[in-house]
């Protein structure tokens, strides 16, 4: 198969590495290959050991290539940690006087203008995400080209990272061996896969829960208008009952996962577990452990939501995604907390290929990085991207997003 005729997502997660190769089959995604190892190169969503991590890549994308039978080189991949921040911008430019109609290059120009904002050296947008374009006052403008006007507005959201994070995720992908295809901001692939575009324009709150992490996005009127990673995730909780319980992370983990739950209330009162030392205990106990710290995780969220404008006027629906969504109780908790309507987010929105892999929520990302790459590629813009050539890839990637939007 030609690599033209394939897509490569990779997820490098704080707890997993997973490779996912696919193929466009009419208007959906087939899964031909998968490859998935646990990381240890990561810490809260930052590669710490390049080594490891390569290592990792490299076997995991062996993997997908020996399950599909292909040879990759270029790969998209995802971006998250603490250091990603968005905020919110506008541009402003004036109509030649001689038309009055607004061209393409003149929706570029704009746009530009918009993403020319005051950043440290140390930092390089991701992402420029058009909202809406105003011309001459009149706003909720989807598709201002051929229209007449002597001013053209734009609203966007501009997501950056730290450029060293970026720089070290290109690294470890090369030294495996592999191209990086494009950078995505993870929350961002995770959507593509687990919402509807109808969700996207009414308004929600996606909320990737992660080992390392805790991605949220918020989409309303189809666009991006807000997002935070916070370093706290499924991890944090594992470790309160290794401290709590006094036993080894691992045997913590599998406890939480067997056993573990957020709200007393759903629990029968004759369950137990086996502790390593102590014998049969009550589960209750584990979700006393449990239960606050998730408490304490989604009511962050719903406070760094709710600091954004966006969150008050939007309010539809939180939909939850990422392996730490699969804890019990965790979405009654979370309709609780934020009084709202919850789901669980299931990558499972035009894909084919999914039903021999369990625990959906744990790979939104890596198959939204195939949707993502396929609506890249429809676009046939993607380029070869180095590290040094972040600037380049991401005035490539503003032109993206521009064609997507109309
Ligand atoms: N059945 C389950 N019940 C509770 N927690 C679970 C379950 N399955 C997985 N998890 C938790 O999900 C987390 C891993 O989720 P995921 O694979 O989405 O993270 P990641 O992508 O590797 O990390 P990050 O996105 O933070 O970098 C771990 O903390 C794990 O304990
Ligand atoms: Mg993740």
């Amino acid at each position: 198969m030609k690599e033209k005729e394939f897509i490569v997502g990779l997820d490098i997660g704080t707890t997993k590495i997973c490779a996912m190769i696919g193929k466009r089959d009419d208007d959906k995604i087939k899964i031909i290959g998968t490859g998935l190892t646990p990381s240890n190169g990561l810490r809260k969503g930052i590669i710490i050991d390049l080594k490891s991590t390569s290592d990792s890549i490299e076997r995991v994308v062996e993997k997908a290539e020996a399950a599909s039978g292909v040879e990759v080189t270029k790969i998209f991949t995802g971006i998250a940690g603490g250091h990603i921040k968005g905020l919110n911008s506008q541009g402003i430019i004036e109509i030649s006087k001689s038309s009055r109609e607004i061209t393409k290059k003149d929706v570029e120009r704009v746009i530009k203008s918009a993403s020319t904002v005051a950043m440290p050296t140390d930092r390089e947008v991701i992402h420029t995400i058009p909202r809406e374009f105003i011309i001459d006052n009149q706003d909720g403008v989807d598709d201002p080209v051929g229209m007449s006007a002597s001013q053209l507005k734009v609203r966007v959201y501009i997501i950056t990272g730290a450029v060293a994070s970026a720089q070290n995720i290109i690294k470890s992908i090369n030294k495996a061996g592999f191209e990086v295809e494009d950078v995505v901001l993870g929350p961002l692939a995770s959507g593509e896969a687990v919402l509807s575009a109808e969700e996207k324009r009414r308004g929600v709150l996606l909320v990737d829960m992660g080992g390392g992490t805790t991605d949220m996005i918020i989409f309303r009127g189809g666009a991006v208008c807000h997002s935070e990673v916070l370093a706290i995730g499924g991890n944090h909780v594992t470790n309160d009952i290794a401290v709590g319980l006094r036993i080894q992370f691992d045997k913590a983990e599998e406890l939480k996962k067997a056993h573990g739950c957020a709200l007393p209330s759903l629990l029968r009162r004759d369950e137990f577990f086996e502790h390593p030392h102590r014998g049969r205990l009550p589960s209750s106990l584990l979700c006393e452990i449990i239960g606050p710290r998730i408490e304490e995780l989604l009511t962050i969220v719903k406070r760094e939501s709710e600091g954004s404008s966006s969150y008050r006027s939007m309010s539809e629906e939180v939909v939850l995604t990422g392996g730490a969504s699969l804890l019990m109780g965790l979405p009654e908790m979370a309709e609780q907390i934020f009084k709202l309507p919850v789901r669980i987010g299931v990558p499972n929105k035009k894909i084919m290929g999914l039903e021999n892999i369990g625990d959906g929520p744990i790979y939104a990302t890596a198959v939204g990085l195939l949707h993502y790459g396929l609506s890249s590629r429809r676009k046939e813009k993607a380029a070869k991207f180095g590290g040094r050539n972040l600037f380049s890839k991401v005035a490539l990637r503003m032109k993206e997003w521009i064609d997507e939007y109309f």
